[in-house]
Protein backbone atom coordinates (compact mmCIF):
# COMPACT_ATOMS: atom_id res chain seq x y z
CA UNK A 1 0.00 0.00 0.00
CA UNK A 2 2.39 2.22 0.99
CA UNK A 3 4.74 1.32 -1.99
CA UNK A 4 1.45 2.19 -4.37
CA UNK A 5 1.11 5.61 -2.41
CA UNK A 6 4.70 6.30 -3.73
CA UNK A 7 3.94 5.38 -7.31
CA UNK A 8 2.83 8.88 -9.39
CA UNK A 9 -0.73 9.07 -10.71
CA UNK A 10 0.38 7.82 -14.09
CA UNK A 11 1.74 4.93 -13.71
CA UNK A 12 -1.25 3.98 -11.18
CA UNK A 13 -3.96 4.87 -14.27
CA UNK A 14 -1.43 2.44 -16.36
CA UNK A 15 -1.38 0.31 -13.60
CA UNK A 16 -5.60 -0.12 -13.25
CA UNK A 17 -6.04 -0.71 -16.59
CA UNK A 18 -4.50 -4.07 -16.51
CA UNK A 19 -7.54 -5.80 -15.10
CA UNK A 20 -6.98 -9.59 -14.28
CA UNK A 21 -10.41 -10.26 -16.20
CA UNK A 22 -10.32 -8.10 -19.72
CA UNK A 23 -9.97 -10.91 -21.29
CA UNK A 24 -12.58 -12.26 -19.79
CA UNK A 25 -15.50 -12.69 -22.68
CA UNK A 26 -19.65 -12.04 -21.65
CA UNK A 27 -21.33 -15.19 -21.18
CA UNK A 28 -25.09 -14.98 -22.24
CA UNK A 29 -27.89 -14.76 -19.57
CA UNK A 30 -29.30 -17.73 -17.99
CA UNK A 31 -32.49 -19.08 -20.26
CA UNK A 32 -34.66 -19.83 -17.19
CA UNK A 33 -33.98 -16.80 -14.50
CA UNK A 34 -32.86 -14.48 -17.42
CA UNK A 35 -36.46 -14.82 -18.22
CA UNK A 36 -37.15 -14.01 -14.90
CA UNK A 37 -35.04 -11.06 -15.02
CA UNK A 38 -36.32 -9.61 -18.15
CA UNK A 39 -40.02 -10.10 -17.02
CA UNK A 40 -38.76 -8.11 -13.39
CA UNK A 41 -37.44 -5.22 -15.60
CA UNK A 42 -40.83 -5.03 -17.92
CA UNK A 43 -43.03 -2.57 -17.05
CA UNK A 44 -45.84 -3.33 -18.63
CA UNK A 45 -48.86 -4.51 -16.22
CA UNK A 46 -49.95 -7.04 -18.70
CA UNK A 47 -46.67 -9.27 -19.15
CA UNK A 48 -46.95 -12.73 -18.02
CA UNK A 49 -43.55 -14.98 -16.91
CA UNK A 50 -43.73 -18.41 -18.50
CA UNK A 51 -40.51 -19.07 -17.31
CA UNK A 52 -40.05 -20.38 -13.60
CA UNK A 53 -42.64 -22.55 -12.89
CA UNK A 54 -43.47 -21.08 -9.35
CA UNK A 55 -46.24 -20.51 -6.95
CA UNK A 56 -48.27 -17.15 -7.41
CA UNK A 57 -51.73 -15.87 -6.07
CA UNK A 58 -54.74 -14.54 -8.35
CA UNK A 59 -52.59 -10.98 -9.01
CA UNK A 60 -49.36 -13.06 -9.71
CA UNK A 61 -47.34 -12.40 -6.40
CA UNK A 62 -45.24 -14.58 -4.70
CA UNK A 63 -47.62 -16.95 -2.53
CA UNK A 64 -46.42 -18.64 0.51
CA UNK A 65 -48.47 -22.22 1.85
CA UNK A 66 -50.67 -21.93 4.77
CA UNK A 67 -48.82 -24.82 6.12
CA UNK A 68 -45.32 -23.30 5.20
CA UNK A 69 -46.85 -20.07 7.16
CA UNK A 70 -47.65 -22.40 10.26
CA UNK A 71 -44.56 -24.60 10.37
CA UNK A 72 -42.68 -21.16 10.24
CA UNK A 73 -45.00 -19.83 13.04
CA UNK A 74 -43.90 -22.92 15.30
CA UNK A 75 -40.28 -22.82 14.68
CA UNK A 76 -40.42 -19.05 15.75
CA UNK A 77 -41.86 -19.79 19.28
CA UNK A 78 -39.05 -22.64 19.14
CA UNK A 79 -36.14 -19.97 19.53
CA UNK A 80 -34.14 -22.58 17.69
CA UNK A 81 -30.11 -21.65 17.90
CA UNK A 82 -28.18 -20.82 14.75
CA UNK A 83 -25.97 -23.15 14.94
CA UNK A 84 -23.97 -25.39 11.70
CA UNK A 85 -25.67 -28.14 10.69
CA UNK A 86 -23.57 -31.60 10.58
CA UNK A 87 -22.12 -31.80 6.51
CA UNK A 88 -25.14 -33.70 5.60
CA UNK A 89 -27.49 -31.85 7.07
CA UNK A 90 -30.95 -31.98 9.59
CA UNK A 91 -31.04 -35.73 10.19
CA UNK A 92 -34.68 -35.22 11.13
CA UNK A 93 -35.54 -33.06 7.89
CA UNK A 94 -32.95 -36.05 5.53
CA UNK A 95 -35.23 -39.23 7.16
CA UNK A 96 -38.43 -37.40 6.54
CA UNK A 97 -37.31 -36.16 2.84
CA UNK A 98 -36.07 -40.88 2.06
CA UNK A 99 -39.67 -41.48 3.55
CA UNK A 100 -41.85 -39.24 1.17
CA UNK A 101 -39.99 -40.34 -1.68
CA UNK A 102 -38.93 -44.33 -0.94
CA UNK A 103 -41.86 -44.58 1.24
CA UNK A 104 -41.68 -45.40 5.13
CA UNK A 105 -42.15 -49.49 4.27
CA UNK A 106 -39.51 -49.07 1.83
CA UNK A 107 -37.05 -52.01 2.39
CA UNK A 108 -33.28 -50.59 1.87
CA UNK A 109 -34.91 -47.68 4.28
CA UNK A 110 -35.73 -50.07 7.11
CA UNK A 111 -32.80 -52.23 6.25
CA UNK A 112 -30.88 -48.75 6.99
CA UNK A 113 -28.80 -49.19 3.93
CA UNK A 114 -30.11 -45.85 2.45
CA UNK A 115 -27.11 -42.95 2.16
CA UNK A 116 -29.01 -39.16 2.44
CA UNK A 117 -28.12 -36.00 2.83
CA UNK A 118 -29.44 -32.68 2.98
CA UNK A 119 -28.80 -30.82 -0.45
CA UNK A 120 -28.66 -27.37 -1.72
CA UNK A 121 -31.82 -27.73 -3.40
CA UNK A 122 -32.65 -30.14 -6.22
CA UNK A 123 -29.64 -28.46 -8.06
CA UNK A 124 -26.94 -28.96 -4.99
CA UNK A 125 -28.50 -32.52 -4.99
CA UNK A 126 -28.05 -33.44 -8.86
CA UNK A 127 -24.51 -31.64 -8.00
CA UNK A 128 -23.19 -33.60 -5.32
CA UNK A 129 -24.70 -36.81 -6.99
CA UNK A 130 -22.66 -35.88 -10.45
CA UNK A 131 -19.19 -35.47 -8.11
CA UNK A 132 -20.02 -38.45 -6.40
CA UNK A 133 -20.61 -40.65 -9.07
CA UNK A 134 -17.44 -38.71 -11.03
CA UNK A 135 -15.25 -39.80 -7.89
CA UNK A 136 -16.88 -43.29 -7.34
CA UNK A 137 -18.59 -44.87 -9.72
CA UNK A 138 -16.02 -47.39 -11.32
CA UNK A 139 -18.12 -48.27 -15.22
CA UNK A 140 -18.45 -45.57 -16.67
CA UNK A 141 -18.31 -41.72 -16.69
CA UNK A 142 -20.77 -41.03 -19.06
CA UNK A 143 -24.40 -39.75 -18.17
CA UNK A 144 -27.35 -40.30 -20.51
CA UNK A 145 -29.86 -36.52 -20.50
CA UNK A 146 -33.28 -36.95 -22.19
CA UNK A 147 -33.54 -34.46 -25.49
CA UNK A 148 -35.06 -32.23 -24.47
CA UNK A 149 -34.20 -31.83 -20.27
CA UNK A 150 -33.86 -29.07 -17.67
CA UNK A 151 -31.56 -26.87 -19.15
CA UNK A 152 -28.66 -27.12 -16.47
CA UNK A 153 -28.76 -31.18 -16.62
CA UNK A 154 -26.41 -30.47 -18.76
CA UNK A 155 -23.65 -27.81 -17.58
CA UNK A 156 -24.27 -29.28 -13.82
CA UNK A 157 -23.36 -32.91 -14.77
CA UNK A 158 -20.79 -31.06 -17.53
CA UNK A 159 -19.13 -29.60 -14.55
CA UNK A 160 -19.29 -32.42 -12.46
CA UNK A 161 -16.92 -34.35 -14.66
CA UNK A 162 -19.12 -36.53 -16.27
CA UNK A 163 -19.55 -37.16 -20.29
CA UNK A 164 -22.66 -35.73 -20.95
CA UNK A 165 -24.68 -37.59 -23.58
CA UNK A 166 -28.28 -38.22 -24.61
CA UNK A 167 -31.58 -40.11 -25.50
CA UNK A 168 -34.37 -39.27 -27.86
CA UNK A 169 -37.45 -38.60 -25.43
CA UNK A 170 -39.89 -36.70 -26.80
CA UNK A 171 -41.97 -36.88 -30.23
CA UNK A 172 -43.05 -33.24 -31.76
CA UNK A 173 -45.66 -34.68 -33.94
CA UNK A 174 -47.62 -36.24 -31.24
CA UNK A 175 -46.11 -34.16 -28.33
CA UNK A 176 -46.29 -37.25 -26.23
CA UNK A 177 -42.60 -39.91 -25.83
CA UNK A 178 -40.53 -40.81 -28.37
CA UNK A 179 -40.71 -44.25 -27.21
CA UNK A 180 -39.37 -45.62 -30.18
CA UNK A 181 -36.39 -43.80 -30.20
CA UNK A 182 -36.06 -43.92 -26.50
CA UNK A 183 -35.73 -47.29 -26.15
CA UNK A 184 -33.46 -47.47 -29.06
CA UNK A 185 -31.25 -45.47 -28.37
CA UNK A 186 -30.84 -46.72 -24.52
CA UNK A 187 -30.67 -50.10 -26.17
CA UNK A 188 -27.36 -48.54 -28.26
CA UNK A 189 -25.54 -47.03 -24.78
CA UNK A 190 -22.76 -49.27 -23.55
CA UNK A 191 -23.93 -51.28 -20.83
CA UNK A 192 -22.93 -49.72 -16.86
CA UNK A 193 -23.62 -46.08 -18.00
CA UNK A 194 -25.27 -43.95 -15.91
CA UNK A 195 -29.13 -42.92 -17.35
CA UNK A 196 -30.79 -39.87 -15.75
CA UNK A 197 -34.66 -39.75 -15.65
CA UNK A 198 -36.85 -37.06 -14.59
CA UNK A 199 -39.51 -38.83 -12.19
CA UNK A 200 -42.12 -37.12 -12.63
CA UNK A 201 -42.98 -33.66 -14.57
CA UNK A 202 -40.88 -33.77 -17.25
CA UNK A 203 -39.18 -30.65 -17.40
CA UNK A 204 -39.32 -29.41 -20.34
CA UNK A 205 -42.13 -31.18 -21.88
CA UNK A 206 -44.81 -32.61 -18.73
CA UNK A 207 -44.85 -35.82 -20.51
CA UNK A 208 -44.29 -38.64 -18.42
CA UNK A 209 -43.85 -42.56 -19.00
CA UNK A 210 -46.72 -44.13 -18.03
CA UNK A 211 -46.77 -46.75 -14.72
CA UNK A 212 -45.98 -49.91 -18.01
CA UNK A 213 -43.40 -47.94 -19.44
CA UNK A 214 -41.67 -47.19 -16.48
CA UNK A 215 -41.90 -50.96 -15.65
CA UNK A 216 -40.45 -51.60 -19.05
CA UNK A 217 -37.35 -49.26 -18.36
CA UNK A 218 -36.71 -50.82 -15.40
CA UNK A 219 -36.32 -54.16 -17.19
CA UNK A 220 -34.13 -52.24 -19.88
CA UNK A 221 -31.97 -50.97 -17.29
CA UNK A 222 -31.86 -54.45 -15.47
CA UNK A 223 -30.95 -55.89 -18.81
CA UNK A 224 -28.11 -52.80 -19.60
CA UNK A 225 -26.74 -52.76 -15.76
CA UNK A 226 -27.34 -48.79 -16.20
CA UNK A 227 -27.32 -46.97 -12.94
CA UNK A 228 -30.60 -45.34 -12.99
CA UNK A 229 -30.09 -41.60 -11.53
CA UNK A 230 -33.61 -40.11 -10.77
CA UNK A 231 -34.31 -36.43 -10.83
CA UNK A 232 -37.11 -36.11 -8.35
CA UNK A 233 -37.82 -31.96 -8.50
CA UNK A 234 -41.56 -31.86 -8.70
CA UNK A 235 -43.20 -34.75 -6.16
CA UNK A 236 -46.52 -34.06 -5.23
CA UNK A 237 -46.69 -31.53 -7.77
CA UNK A 238 -47.23 -33.70 -11.16
CA UNK A 239 -50.29 -35.19 -10.27
CA UNK A 240 -51.20 -33.70 -6.49
CA UNK A 241 -50.30 -37.23 -5.35
CA UNK A 242 -46.93 -37.62 -3.83
CA UNK A 243 -47.55 -41.67 -3.87
CA UNK A 244 -48.24 -41.74 -7.60
CA UNK A 245 -45.50 -39.64 -8.54
CA UNK A 246 -43.15 -41.87 -6.80
CA UNK A 247 -44.11 -44.72 -8.75
CA UNK A 248 -41.00 -44.47 -10.74
CA UNK A 249 -38.84 -44.42 -8.27
CA UNK A 250 -40.15 -46.65 -5.73
CA UNK A 251 -40.64 -49.83 -8.48
CA UNK A 252 -37.14 -48.92 -9.57
CA UNK A 253 -36.17 -49.92 -5.99
CA UNK A 254 -38.65 -52.56 -5.30
CA UNK A 255 -36.78 -53.95 -8.62
CA UNK A 256 -33.79 -54.13 -6.63
CA UNK A 257 -31.92 -50.90 -8.76
CA UNK A 258 -29.54 -49.18 -6.57
CA UNK A 259 -30.37 -45.78 -7.52
CA UNK A 260 -29.38 -42.32 -6.57
CA UNK A 261 -31.91 -39.58 -6.25
CA UNK A 262 -32.20 -35.95 -5.96
CA UNK A 263 -34.99 -34.51 -4.49
CA UNK A 264 -36.39 -30.51 -4.66
CA UNK A 265 -39.31 -28.88 -1.87
CA UNK A 266 -38.40 -26.00 -4.19
CA UNK A 267 -41.71 -26.39 -5.98
CA UNK A 268 -43.68 -28.79 -3.89
CA UNK A 269 -43.44 -26.53 -0.99
CA UNK A 270 -42.84 -23.41 -2.56
CA UNK A 271 -39.60 -23.23 -0.46
CA UNK A 272 -37.87 -21.93 -3.86
CA UNK A 273 -35.11 -19.43 -2.02
CA UNK A 274 -35.20 -21.38 1.03
CA UNK A 275 -33.44 -24.11 -0.96
CA UNK A 276 -34.08 -27.48 0.31
CA UNK A 277 -33.05 -30.54 -1.39
CA UNK A 278 -32.12 -34.18 -0.78
CA UNK A 279 -29.65 -36.31 -2.06
CA UNK A 280 -29.57 -40.14 -1.65
CA UNK A 281 -27.81 -43.25 -3.03
CA UNK A 282 -29.39 -47.00 -2.20
CA UNK A 283 -26.42 -49.13 -0.96
CA UNK A 284 -26.17 -53.15 -0.46
CA UNK A 285 -26.26 -52.86 3.52
CA UNK A 286 -25.33 -50.69 6.87
CA UNK A 287 -21.50 -50.81 6.40
CA UNK A 288 -21.66 -49.82 2.52
CA UNK A 289 -24.05 -47.31 3.40
CA UNK A 290 -21.29 -45.85 6.40
CA UNK A 291 -18.55 -46.12 3.65
CA UNK A 292 -20.81 -44.10 1.28
CA UNK A 293 -22.12 -41.49 4.03
CA UNK A 294 -18.31 -40.83 4.52
CA UNK A 295 -17.61 -39.98 1.10
CA UNK A 296 -20.46 -38.00 0.65
CA UNK A 297 -19.34 -35.77 3.11
CA UNK A 298 -15.93 -35.81 1.45
CA UNK A 299 -17.41 -34.11 -1.74
CA UNK A 300 -19.41 -31.65 0.54
CA UNK A 301 -17.29 -30.49 2.83
CA UNK A 302 -15.08 -28.33 0.05
CA UNK A 303 -18.36 -27.46 -1.59
CA UNK A 304 -20.11 -25.40 0.98
CA UNK A 305 -19.24 -26.96 4.35
CA UNK A 306 -22.94 -27.77 5.82
CA UNK A 307 -26.60 -27.06 4.46
CA UNK A 308 -28.80 -24.36 5.79
CA UNK A 309 -31.04 -24.55 8.57
CA UNK A 310 -34.39 -22.81 7.98
CA UNK A 311 -35.83 -24.31 5.27
CA UNK A 312 -34.53 -27.86 6.36
CA UNK A 313 -36.52 -26.97 9.69
CA UNK A 314 -39.41 -26.08 8.22
CA UNK A 315 -39.81 -28.82 5.44
CA UNK A 316 -38.97 -31.44 8.61
CA UNK A 317 -41.56 -29.54 10.73
CA UNK A 318 -44.60 -29.87 7.67
CA UNK A 319 -43.45 -33.49 6.96
CA UNK A 320 -43.00 -34.57 10.68
CA UNK A 321 -47.07 -33.21 11.54
CA UNK A 322 -49.49 -35.55 10.57
CA UNK A 323 -51.79 -32.12 10.53
CA UNK A 324 -49.34 -30.16 8.31
CA UNK A 325 -48.66 -32.44 6.64
CA UNK A 326 -51.97 -33.61 5.38
CA UNK A 327 -52.71 -30.04 5.11
CA UNK A 328 -50.05 -30.15 2.60
CA UNK A 329 -50.69 -32.70 0.96
CA UNK A 330 -54.51 -31.47 0.54
CA UNK A 331 -53.62 -28.50 -1.24
CA UNK A 332 -51.16 -30.06 -3.81
CA UNK A 333 -54.58 -32.27 -4.28
CA UNK A 334 -56.54 -29.84 -4.47
CA UNK A 335 -54.64 -27.93 -7.34
CA UNK A 336 -54.06 -29.93 -10.80
CA UNK A 337 -53.06 -26.18 -11.44
CA UNK A 338 -51.69 -24.22 -7.98
CA UNK A 339 -52.24 -20.33 -9.10
CA UNK A 340 -54.31 -20.39 -11.87
CA UNK A 341 -57.25 -22.63 -9.64
CA UNK A 342 -59.03 -19.25 -8.74
CA UNK A 343 -62.15 -18.92 -7.40
CA UNK A 344 -62.28 -15.60 -8.53
CA UNK A 345 -60.97 -16.31 -11.80
CA UNK A 346 -63.49 -14.60 -14.50
CA UNK A 347 -66.06 -17.08 -15.47
CA UNK A 348 -66.13 -15.43 -19.50
CA UNK A 349 -62.59 -16.18 -19.96
CA UNK A 350 -63.13 -18.64 -22.54
CA UNK A 351 -66.28 -16.16 -24.31
CA UNK A 352 -63.50 -13.57 -24.48
CA UNK A 353 -61.26 -15.58 -26.58
CA UNK A 354 -63.89 -17.65 -28.86
CA UNK A 355 -61.30 -19.01 -30.85
CA UNK A 356 -59.33 -21.25 -28.55
CA UNK A 357 -60.37 -24.80 -29.61
CA UNK A 358 -62.66 -26.51 -26.79
CA UNK A 359 -62.06 -30.16 -27.99
CA UNK A 360 -59.89 -32.51 -26.99
CA UNK A 361 -58.78 -32.50 -22.95
CA UNK A 362 -58.18 -35.91 -23.32
CA UNK A 363 -54.96 -34.91 -25.74
CA UNK A 364 -53.60 -32.51 -22.87
CA UNK A 365 -50.07 -33.57 -22.15
CA UNK A 366 -49.77 -36.45 -19.26
CA UNK A 367 -48.21 -33.61 -17.00
CA UNK A 368 -50.54 -30.95 -16.30
CA UNK A 369 -47.86 -28.72 -14.92
CA UNK A 370 -46.03 -27.40 -18.18
CA UNK A 371 -46.52 -27.93 -21.28
CA UNK A 372 -44.22 -27.06 -24.22
CA UNK A 373 -44.90 -26.32 -27.44
CA UNK A 374 -42.20 -28.99 -29.32
CA UNK A 375 -38.75 -28.41 -29.59
CA UNK A 376 -38.87 -25.96 -32.48
CA UNK A 377 -40.46 -22.95 -30.07
CA UNK A 378 -42.35 -19.83 -31.60
CA UNK A 379 -40.77 -16.81 -31.15
CA UNK A 380 -42.44 -15.13 -28.40
CA UNK A 381 -40.63 -11.80 -28.97
CA UNK A 382 -40.59 -8.85 -30.72
CA UNK A 383 -40.86 -6.02 -27.77
CA UNK A 384 -43.81 -3.61 -29.02
CA UNK A 385 -45.90 -7.08 -29.88
CA UNK A 386 -48.44 -7.37 -26.94
CA UNK A 387 -49.64 -8.12 -25.18
CA UNK A 388 -46.02 -10.04 -23.43
CA UNK A 389 -45.04 -13.08 -22.54
CA UNK A 390 -41.75 -14.46 -21.20
CA UNK A 391 -40.65 -17.98 -21.90
CA UNK A 392 -37.37 -19.95 -22.11
CA UNK A 393 -35.89 -20.79 -25.59
CA UNK A 394 -37.43 -24.35 -25.42
CA UNK A 395 -40.98 -22.76 -25.08
CA UNK A 396 -41.66 -24.53 -21.67
CA UNK A 397 -44.54 -22.52 -20.34
CA UNK A 398 -45.22 -23.71 -16.71
CA UNK A 399 -48.72 -23.25 -15.93
CA UNK A 400 -48.23 -21.06 -12.69
CA UNK A 401 -46.57 -18.77 -14.91
CA UNK A 402 -49.97 -17.95 -15.96
CA UNK A 403 -51.45 -16.07 -13.12
CA UNK A 404 -55.05 -15.88 -12.88
CA UNK A 405 -55.34 -12.25 -13.30
CA UNK A 406 -53.38 -12.09 -16.24
CA UNK A 407 -54.59 -15.28 -17.90
CA UNK A 408 -56.73 -13.33 -20.47
CA UNK A 409 -54.00 -12.14 -22.07
CA UNK A 410 -52.58 -15.44 -22.69
CA UNK A 411 -54.33 -16.99 -25.43
CA UNK A 412 -53.81 -13.21 -27.83
CA UNK A 413 -50.23 -14.09 -26.95
CA UNK A 414 -49.57 -17.58 -27.96
CA UNK A 415 -52.28 -17.46 -30.80
CA UNK A 416 -49.53 -15.78 -33.53
CA UNK A 417 -46.77 -18.64 -32.59
CA UNK A 418 -49.22 -21.65 -32.45
CA UNK A 419 -50.77 -20.44 -35.61
CA UNK A 420 -46.96 -20.40 -37.22
CA UNK A 421 -46.34 -23.49 -35.75
CA UNK A 422 -49.85 -25.25 -37.38
CA UNK A 423 -48.77 -26.09 -40.92
CA UNK A 424 -45.00 -27.72 -39.09
CA UNK A 425 -46.99 -29.94 -37.06
CA UNK A 426 -50.65 -29.70 -37.03
CA UNK A 427 -51.24 -32.22 -34.30
CA UNK A 428 -49.15 -30.50 -31.76
CA UNK A 429 -50.98 -27.20 -32.43
CA UNK A 430 -54.02 -28.98 -31.65
CA UNK A 431 -52.44 -30.26 -28.32
CA UNK A 432 -51.62 -27.09 -27.45
CA UNK A 433 -54.46 -25.20 -28.03
CA UNK A 434 -56.23 -28.16 -26.13
CA UNK A 435 -53.31 -27.64 -23.00
CA UNK A 436 -54.63 -23.92 -23.08
CA UNK A 437 -58.38 -24.95 -22.86
CA UNK A 438 -57.38 -27.26 -20.03
CA UNK A 439 -56.00 -24.45 -18.39
CA UNK A 440 -59.24 -22.48 -18.85
CA UNK A 441 -61.45 -24.90 -17.28
CA UNK A 442 -59.05 -25.36 -14.39
CA UNK A 443 -59.80 -21.02 -13.97
CA UNK A 444 -64.03 -21.77 -14.05
CA UNK A 445 -63.25 -24.56 -11.04
C1 LIG B 1 -36.02 -31.10 -13.67
C2 LIG B 1 -35.46 -30.18 -12.64
N1 LIG B 1 -34.51 -30.62 -11.82
C3 LIG B 1 -33.99 -29.84 -10.87
C4 LIG B 1 -34.39 -28.55 -10.72
C5 LIG B 1 -33.73 -27.74 -9.64
O1 LIG B 1 -34.51 -26.94 -8.90
P1 LIG B 1 -34.06 -26.33 -7.50
O2 LIG B 1 -32.57 -26.29 -7.47
O3 LIG B 1 -34.67 -24.99 -7.49
O4 LIG B 1 -34.61 -27.25 -6.48
C6 LIG B 1 -35.37 -28.02 -11.56
C7 LIG B 1 -35.83 -26.63 -11.46
O5 LIG B 1 -36.53 -26.08 -12.27
C8 LIG B 1 -35.93 -28.87 -12.54
O6 LIG B 1 -36.89 -28.45 -13.36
Amino acid sequence: MLALRRLPAARLVGLRSISAWSAVPAGPPDPILGVTEAFKADKDPRKINLGVGAYRDENGKPYVLGSVKKAEALLAEQMNDKEYLPITGNGQFTKLAAELAYSPESAPLTEGRIAVTQSISGTGALRIGGAFLGRHYPHSKAIYLPTPTWGNHIPLFRDSGLEVRNYRYFDKSTVGIDWAGLTEDLKNAPEKSIVLFHACAHNPTGVDPTPEQWKELSDLVKEKQFFPFFDMAYQGFASGDCTKDAFAVRHFVKEGHQIALSQSFAKNMGLYGERVGAFSLVTADPEEKARVDSQLKIVIRPMYSNPPLHGARIAATILGSPELKTAWKAKAKARPNPTTTSPKAPKKTRKNNPKTPDKGAKTKPKTARSTSTGPNPPKTKPPQKKPKTKRTPNARTPRPGRKTGNGANLPKAVKKPVKANRKKNFRGMLRECHSEVFFYRCQKR
